[in-house]
Formats: C-alpha cells, sequence, structure tokens
C-alpha cells in the first residue's frame, strides 16, 4: 500500500486513544494530528482529561490502563502551570540541567525569554512570570520537535499573561515546535493558536481552525464569532 504523505509529515498522531481511571473512560476514542510547527490550543470543562491527553504524549502515564495509537517525536518538552524549577539550582543550572557543557545555549535562551542577567539567580529570587519564562528557556533550550504545554499561565496575573503570549509568539516563530497547549482561557487560545480543539466527555468535539490575521484582537467580530462557537462546544450560552 503507498504510504500516506500526510501522516508521514505528522508531529503526532493519535489514534483511538483510551485512558481509563478505575474503569472510567476519561479519554474515550480521541483521534489527533498535529503537523510540524502547528500550534494547537485544547480546551475543556474541568476533568475532561486535558492533562490526560497531555501526559498522555509526554510519556508521563506509565501504568495508566489505556488503549490506542500514539506516536510522537523523539524531542519533547513539557511545561506546567508551576514552574517546576529546582529550588537548589541557580536559573542557568535549572535551564541546561541535563544538558552537560551547553551553558552558552542556555545564556542564550535567558536572553531570549528576557532574562539575560540573571543567570546566577535562585528561582526564589524571581516572581512567577520570571519564573515561567525560566521553565520557557528550559523546555525550548532542547529544540524540541513537540513543545506541550499544561495551562502554563493559568497561575499568572493577566497583565503578565499578556505579556507571556506575546513571548510564546515570538519564541514558536523562532523554533517552529509542534505545540498542544491546555488552557482555560477561550481568548488565550484564539490569541495563540493555528487550530483550537474542544474535548468533552472523553472525546474532541468541536475544532475550529484559527485564520485571523495578527495581531489578533478580542475586539475583531471574526474573533468574537470563533469564541461564542468554542463557548458553545464548552456548554456555555452567553
Ligand atoms: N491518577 C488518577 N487517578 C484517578 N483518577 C484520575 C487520575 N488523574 C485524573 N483522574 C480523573 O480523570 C479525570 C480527568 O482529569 P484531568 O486531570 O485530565 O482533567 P483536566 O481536563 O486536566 O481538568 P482541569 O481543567 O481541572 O485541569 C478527572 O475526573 C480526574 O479525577
Ligand atoms: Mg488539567
Amino acid at each position: 500500500m503507498a504510504p500516506n504523505p500526510g501522516l508521514l509529515t505528522a508531529a503526532v498522531q493519535v489514534r483511538d486513544l483510551v485512558r481509563r481511571y478505575d474503569d472510567r473512560a476519561v479519554l474515550d476514542g480521541v483521534d489527533l494530528d498535529i503537523a510540524p510547527g502547528e500550534f494547537v490550543a485544547l480546551l475543556g470543562k474541568s476533568g475532561s482529561g486535558k492533562s490526560t491527553l497531555l501526559r498522555a504524549l509526554a510519556g508521563l502515564d506509565f501504568g495508566v490502563d489505556g488503549a490506542g495509537e500514539l506516536v510522537v517525536p523523539a524531542n519533547v518538552s513539557v511545561v506546567f502551570q508551576d514552574s517546576r524549577l529546582l529550588p537548589w539550582a541557580r536559573v542557568l543550572e535549572n535551564v541546561v540541567l541535563g544538558l552537560g557543557g551547553a551553558g552558552e545555549r542556555g545564556r542564550q535562551s535567558l536572553d531570549e525569554v528576557g532574562l539575560a542577567g540573571r543567570e546566577s539567580a535562585w528561582p526564589n529570587e524571581l516572581s512567577g512570570g520570571e519564573q515561567q519564562r525560566v521553565a520557557l528557556a528550559r523546555s525550548l533550550v532542547r529544540e524540541p520537535e513537540l513543545l506541550l504545554a499544561d495551562e502554563p499561565f493559568g497561575a499568572l496575573d493577566a497583565l503578565t499573561r499578556l505579556k507571556m503570549h506575546v513571548l510564546l509568539r515570538k519564541l514558536c516563530a523562532a523554533h517552529q515546535p509542534a505545540v498542544l497547549l491546555v488552557t482555560h482561557d477561550v481568548d488565550e487560545a484564539i490569541v495563540l493558536a493555528d487550530r483550537v480543539i474542544v474535548l468533552d466527555e472523553g472525546k474532541l468535539v468541536a475544532e475550529e481552525r484559527i485564520e485571523l490575521a495578527a495581531p489578533r484582537s478580542p475586539a475583531d467580530p471574526g474573533f468574537s464569532a470563533v469564541r461564542s462557537r468554542l463557548l458553545d462546544a464548552l456548554g456555555v450560552s452567553l
């Protein structure tokens, strides 16, 4: 059979993915492809299985009951809601941990996230937003083909969040990883993603390709139309 070129070029392929906790299917037949360099945002109610899907893609759900096919690139980085920096290691050491002799690359990454000069700081000397920037630097210094992010800005104030959006877009344009971003924030999803998907009752129930011109503004009528369709899919009626 001739190979399917579409499948050969996907960064992520998920087929009929099932994950069960206590015999309850939290993911119940999820199919998802992510193209190289594509930015996908994942929305869903609390408890809908977003983190479960992300952990499956990250290979962090060893031992969990399930089935299905999962193809991900070899080089995957994960960013969580809290930065998970090691408190006993300085900022630069956190960024290059396990990379061996990558100090210069680490410095460049810190520069990219606007933290040049903070290499020797301890994590607890940084603000929450700065710590998340270190976490992004730590992910991107590894040049991942897939970046998985689970509500990475969820704990930040609104202004810092907006700044992080600008930074993330810039970093993704420069490094072009495929991205799966889990978020509760519909506007954040629309501002950042090429495609937004919605998980409900263990299945992907909606998909919106976002073709709005940059910079995307929530004041734009096209933006509001997409937002209402996504809120509908999330079961929120305004
Ligand atoms: N280790 C576990 N053992 C048992 N049940 C679990 C486990 N991890 C998750 N679950 C259950 O699976 C369901 C989906 O959880 P998950 O963390 O994926 O949701 P989520 O969509 O990320 O929610 P949130 O938006 O609140 O982060 C929840 O009902 C949760 O209780
Ligand atoms: Mg979650």
